[in-house]
């Protein structure tokens, strides 16, 4: 059974992206850093419809902790499918930004994507065969004020996408990014008025974690094995 790790799946999309890779037949490990106890209700729940999970716990910036981590996961075998959708925002106009904010911002997301990815690919390319999917944003797109730090953070995986990509192409493995615009979520939660929803999104709702988890499921299967390195929006057609 191929093995999936999924960052911050003790959140909205991570927990749609664990439950989708489930039924599609993986065994999951839903990740958590500080929900630890969400993260092993949710693989509880899938185990008890059918499906193959373990919960782990760390924190994706600390280096060394998520390496003991994963050297645990990867002494049971290569995980081969790993989504990098960890992350945080911690917003505020460039001006008033504290250094704090820009760095743990960066840490957890584009050096969190490495901390995490680095260590999977040498057993992930031992078997021709992977699925590198890491969470991006609108933000990195279009910009998004008071979100210099989000924005550089995300777009910063786009360039680790595509160069990634280009390095294990020839190994079977894709690499993409997934970049969402206004997802119902903990993360948007008191953050968009209905009225901004409506003025921002031509669809004029905001889009469910399903959604986004349905991207991530196809991308992550066979059938998506000749997309790579690429930026891939969902966001009713706000750019
Ligand atoms: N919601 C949106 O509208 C939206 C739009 C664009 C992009 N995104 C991106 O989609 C991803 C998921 O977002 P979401 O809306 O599902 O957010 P969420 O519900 O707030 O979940 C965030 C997840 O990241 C984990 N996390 C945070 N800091 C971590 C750290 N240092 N180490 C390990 N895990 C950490 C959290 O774990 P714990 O809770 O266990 O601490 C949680 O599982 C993020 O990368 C986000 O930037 C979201």
């Amino acid at each position: 059974m191929i093995r999936a790790l999924v960052t911050g799946g003790s959140g909205g999309i991570g927990a749609a992206v664990c439950r989708r890779l489930a039924a599609d037949g993986r065994h999951v490990y839903v990740h958590a850093n500080s929900r630890f106890a969400r993260a092993e209700s949710l693989a509880a729940e899938i185990v008890a419809n059918g499906g193959s999970a373990a919960a782990v716990a760390f924190d994706v910036a600390d280096r060394d902790r998520t390496q003991a981590a994963l050297r645990k996961l990867l002494g049971d075998g290569p995980i081969q499918i790993a989504v990098n959708n960890a992350g945080i925002h911690d917003d505020a106009v460039m001006p008033g930004m504290r250094p704090e904010q820009w760095s743990r911002v960066i840490d957890v997301s584009l050096n969190g994507f490495f901390n995490v990815t680095q260590p999977l690919l040498m057993p992930m390319i031992g078997t021709r065969w992977g699925r590198i999917i890491n969470l991006s944003s609108v933000a990195a797109l279009a910009g998004n004020r008071g979100q210099t730090n989000y924005a550089a953070a995300k777009a910063g995986l786009h360039g680790a996408t595509k160069a990634l990509a280009l390095e294990v192409a020839s190994r079977g493995i894709t690499v993409n990014a997934v970049a969402p615009g206004i997802i119902d979520s903990a993360m948007t939660e008191g953050v968009f008025a209905k009225e901004a929803i409506e003025k921002f999104v031509p669809m004029k709702r905001a889009g469910t974690p399903q959604e986004v988890a349905d991207l991530i499921g196809f991308l992550a299967s066979e059938q998506a094995a000749y997309i790579s390195g690429q930026i891939i929006s969902i966001n009713g057609a706000m750019i």
